[in-house]
């Protein structure tokens, strides 16, 4: 608790200190990955905990129930975080192991690429990233205060937020997505169509997902299973950490929240950033900027 208002600045980009410090992150580029390894990368807010609660599932399907005991953290642990090796040990058993990252690639490429790992990298529409990330400096003590909305708006675009840049972020897993066994996923399949994204996911992993497991999955990773249960909604973090009288870690859990919060002329903006930073990206994201 005493680290909740430090903020670790490594290489230009800033992280909470509460979950991080300069060895949690640089001990990243010495972690040997298993061939059998699975990581999840994601920009912060765009669906982590939803899909780590699928890579469970989809690994569990024999005892659904029983993973609702551990908290989605220490089930799919955080690489770059100081409690990493704790839960790494509490999870020795469990093949294959699971891991998320929010770091860009080269923390971790080099390992990585000597490993046949697999990568999946679940992305969310940048705008609604951005309207979930301000009601997290909210709810999250450890994140400086979001002055406003307006303020916040600009802090994101400019890449000044704690985990940087989202477009930087994106475009750099997408460029070395060749060299790694990739995967990308987007929040806004998961939410159109959860068989189908899920599916999809399970084939990438040879997974075999016969129809009624296919249907378990949807309902546990659902946002209505989800919300209500407390290993999975973060209600069991201690207040001082999230401060649970000002939101919810399960906030709404929709696509396209953002037209509530932007004004025409930030979605000008926006949209002029966006085409500017992803013009070169040649895959088809599911969402419209308009
Ligand atoms: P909102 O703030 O827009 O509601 P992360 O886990 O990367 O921090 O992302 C959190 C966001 O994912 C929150 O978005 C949260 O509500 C949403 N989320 C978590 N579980 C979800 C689920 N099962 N279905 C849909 N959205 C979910």
């Amino acid at each position: 608790m005493d680290r909740i208002k430090i903020i670790e600045v490594l290489e230009g980009i800033s992280y909470p200190g509460h979950l991080h410090t300069q060895d949690s992150l640089k001990a990243v580029t010495n972690f040997q990955f298993q061939d059998t390894d699975i990581l999840l990368v994601t920009f912060p807010k765009s669906g982590t905990t939803w899909m780590q609660q699928i890579l469970s599932l989809l690994y569990n399907k024999e005892d659904l129930q029983h993973i609702q005991n551990i908290p989605t953290w220490v089930r799919v642990p955080w690489i770059e975080q100081i409690y990493f090796f704790e839960y790494l040990a509490q999870r020795k058993t469990s093949k294959p192991r699971f891991f998320t990252t929010h770091l860009l690639p080269k923390f971790m490429i080099h390992n990585l690429k000597n490993s046949k790992a697999r990568v999946i990298y679940m992305a969310r529409n940048p705008k609604d990233v951005l309207v979930s990330y301000y009601h997290f400096h909210k709810f999250a003590t450890f994140l400086p205060k979001a002055t406003s909305f307006e303020d916040f708006f600009e802090q994101f675009l400019e890449g000044k937020v704690c985990f940087g840049s989202w477009f930087n972020h994106i475009k750099e897993w997408l460029s070395v997505q060749q060299e790694l066994d990739f995967f990308l996923i987007t929040y806004e399949d998961l939410s159109q169509e959860p068989r189908r994204a899920i599916q999809n996911l399970a084939n990438f992993l040879g997974q075999q997902l016969e129809p009624k497991d296919l249907e378990s999955i949807v309902h546990y990773c659902s946002f209505s299973f989800m919300s209500q249960n407390d290993q999975l909604n973060y209600s069991i973090v201690p207040s001082e950490i999230f401060d649970h009288s000002v939101g919810k870690f399960m906030r709404k859990g929709v696509t396209e929240d953002w037209r509530k919060y932007f004004s025409p002329e930030q979605n000008t903006k926006f949209n002029n950033i966006y085409l500017g930073e992803m013009g070169d990206v040649t895959v088809k994201f599911p969402w419209s900027l308009d």
